[in-house]
């Protein structure tokens, strides 16, 4: 994506010191940008923890990295494949919902398995990793073009030039990903088509993914949008202002059940009983074959409760955090909610557009049958 007038992924390797992994750390926008050196497999545990970065692509990719510097410590140590075992562990604690992170260091595992020698193994790991991010790029590319089609037929109903609109939750981005997003990759696509779009950004409270990283990515390539409270969406889908939802997703089972940011559910229950469409953007990395009902497999990963009780926002000279609820107030702060396949009208994945189903992702990735 476009930043600055310049081009950026999220995360790369140092362009002099191919052992430094680089990335945006996005605890800071909107109000600075800011690339932060990760030299350690504990600091990308923490960078992923922390989320410094976040979003199932980003951080499957980002662990991809990762896992290069754990080849590059374990070679330090007595025991190679021991050492590359504890640090891959210690990458997949960080953050339970998004499969991506535990996909991409498997991925990993078996390619270092397969190399022998200690400096095969760390080339492997490097090489690996930049497939990986490689690959995350080509896929949300594949979902834009795929996606524009439905964007396509939309518009072909509206009166020329107006917008179709399109509500999106969290920040299923650029910053989600590597490159382009999942969510956004056919909003980018039809906005460069010339075809005119228009995006409800949910603020996506409590960590404000939607308001601060959606309206800022959006607004970095230029394309209408408007950010709303996280009630807002039902209300917009009665008086007709919502032509689509298309929203990311963190986990997939293979019925077609969708985990993604808090609070994507209730978009679905609305954009169903509204006859609204309501679609799903995931490259097949965030697929979890090994799970079929979502609700009662998926984990949910459970944050911290000042997340609710405290806001961070931009005082005129710097950020300030705030405490918002009454002092003593508790909080329970589940991260993310599992949307089932009967409410998602279509799943957008790189090789295309299928139904919510194990039948119609089946029928895509035929080799999971
Ligand atoms: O907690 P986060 O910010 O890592 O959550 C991820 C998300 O932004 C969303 O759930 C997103 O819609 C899917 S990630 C591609």
């Amino acid at each position: 994506m476009i930043v600055h007038g310049e081009h950026r992924r999220t995360v790369w390797l140092h362009p002099d010191k191919p052992y430094i992994i680089q990335v945006i750390d996005q605890r800071h926008l909107p109000f600075s940008f800011i690339v932060e050196d990760l030299i350690s497999v504990t600091e990308v545990a923490v960078a992923i923890r922390d989320m410094h970065i976040r979003g199932a692509g980003c951080i499957g990719a980002v662990a991809g990295y990762g896992m290069l510097l754990a080849a590059i410590e374990a070679a330090k140590t007595a025991s190679f494949d021991g050492a590359l075992a504890a640090s891959a562990r210690q990458l997949v604690a960080t953050r339970p919902t998004a499969v991506n992170l535990e996909w991409a260091v498997k991925r990993q595992l078996a390619a270092i398995a397969n190399a022998s020698g200690i400096d095969e193994k760390i080339s492997v790991a490097r090489s690996t990793a930049e497939v990986i991010a490689d690959e995350d790029v080509a896929s949300c590319r594949a979902i834009g073009r795929h996606g524009l089609a439905i964007i396509k037929e939309l518009a072909a109903h509206k009166k020329v030039g107006e917008p179709v609109n399109i509500l999106t939750h969290c920040n299923a981005g650029w910053l989600a990903f590597v490159d382009y997003g999942s969510a956004t990759a056919p909003i980018y696509t039809a906005f460069e088509e010339g075809i005119p779009v228009h995006v409800w950004v949910d603020e996506t409270r409590p960590r404000n993914q939607g308001a601060r990283l959606t309206a800022w990515e959006l607004g970095q390539q230029g394309v209408p949008h408007d950010v709303i409270v996280d009630n807002a969406g039902g209300h917009l889908m009665q008086h007709g202002q919502v032509d689509m939802v298309i929203v990311g997703s963190d986990r997939t089972t293979r019925c077609g059940d969708v985990a993604n940011k808090i609070g994507t559910y209730l978009k679905a229950l609305a954009a169903k009983d509204n006859g609204v469409p309501f679609y799903v953007a995931l490259p097949s990395s965030t697929l979890d074959w090994d799970k079929r009902d979502g609700v009662a497999e998926i984990p949910v990963e459970e944050r911290d409760s000042t997340e609710i009780s405290h806001m961070e926002g931009w005082s005129g000279t710097g950020t300030e955090t705030v405490r918002i609820l009454p002092e003593g107030a508790t909080a329970v702060n589940p991260s993310f909610d599992v949307t089932p396949a009967r409410l998602v009208t279509g799943i957008i994945t790189e090789r295309g557009i299928c139904e919510a189903s194990e039948n119609g992702l089946l029928a895509l990735f035929p080799e999971r049958k």
